[in-house]
């Protein structure tokens, strides 16, 4: 996933963060350039997880969301290219879930939405770098978020960064680990 034009915000072998507000305000070169590189990492993301359409495209970010971009040490934020390796996208859903005690509970809980580091950089930390940096910038414990549709690898994943394993089945497709409530 590269550009040959280089993106001012983009964090050489790190991860910056963006807003739907900062990328509209980009100086039309630069957002074309982003653009290109999110739409790109979208699509690869739906069809690493056999979803009909991308979840993540520069027009679909939502005003409460944010994406965190992994780029490759590769990428010169002024001149290019920008070299793209991973994308996480964040944001608050209401939903409705099941508690392990029985009933339902209304909650808006933070949600991993789309989460995709490209096939050749796959189990080299990539996943760890942007999952972390998210935590961290925003203070979120891991067993405290929704996960959308959770692949196989997503539930590897966080078996082994977090030790999160044990979920009940919800009807809508997120997954709250048991640990949510405990960590309550
Ligand atoms: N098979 C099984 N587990 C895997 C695989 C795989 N092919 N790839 C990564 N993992 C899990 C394993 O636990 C692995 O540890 P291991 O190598 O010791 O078995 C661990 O992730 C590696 O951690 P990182 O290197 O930090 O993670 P990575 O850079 O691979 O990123 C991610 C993880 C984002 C899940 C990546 O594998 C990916 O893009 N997969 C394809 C798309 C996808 O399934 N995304 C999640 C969709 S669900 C959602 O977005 C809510």
């Amino acid at each position: 996933m590269q550009h040959p034009r280089g993106v001012a915000g983009l964090t050489p072998g790190g991860v910056s963060v963006w807003t739907r507000d900062a990328i509209v305000r980009l100086p039309p070169d630069e957002y074309r350039a982003i653009s290109a590189l999110i739409d790109e990492a979208g699509a690869r993301s739906a069809r690493a997880q056999g979803l009909p359409a991308p979840i993540t495209s520069t027009d679909r970010l939502l005003e409460d969301q944010r994406l965190y971009l992994a780029c490759s040490d590769a990428t010169r934020p002024r001149g290019g290219p920008s070299v793209l390796v991973g994308i996480l996208k964040v944001g608050p859903k209401r939903l409705f879930v099941a508690k392990p005690s029985g009933g339902m509970e209304e909650m808006e809980p933070c949600c991993v939405l789309d989460f995709y580091v490209h096939e050749s950089s796959q189990r080299g930390g990539w996943g760890s770098l942007l999952f972390d940096a998210f935590l961290q910038r925003e203070d979120r414990h891991p067993a405290r978020l929704a996960y959308d549709r959770p692949s196989p690898k997503l539930v590897a994943f966080m078996a082994k960064h977090h030790n999160l394993r044990a979920f009940a089945k919800q009807n809508n497709n997120f997954v709250v680990f048991d640990e949510y409530w405990s960590e309550e």
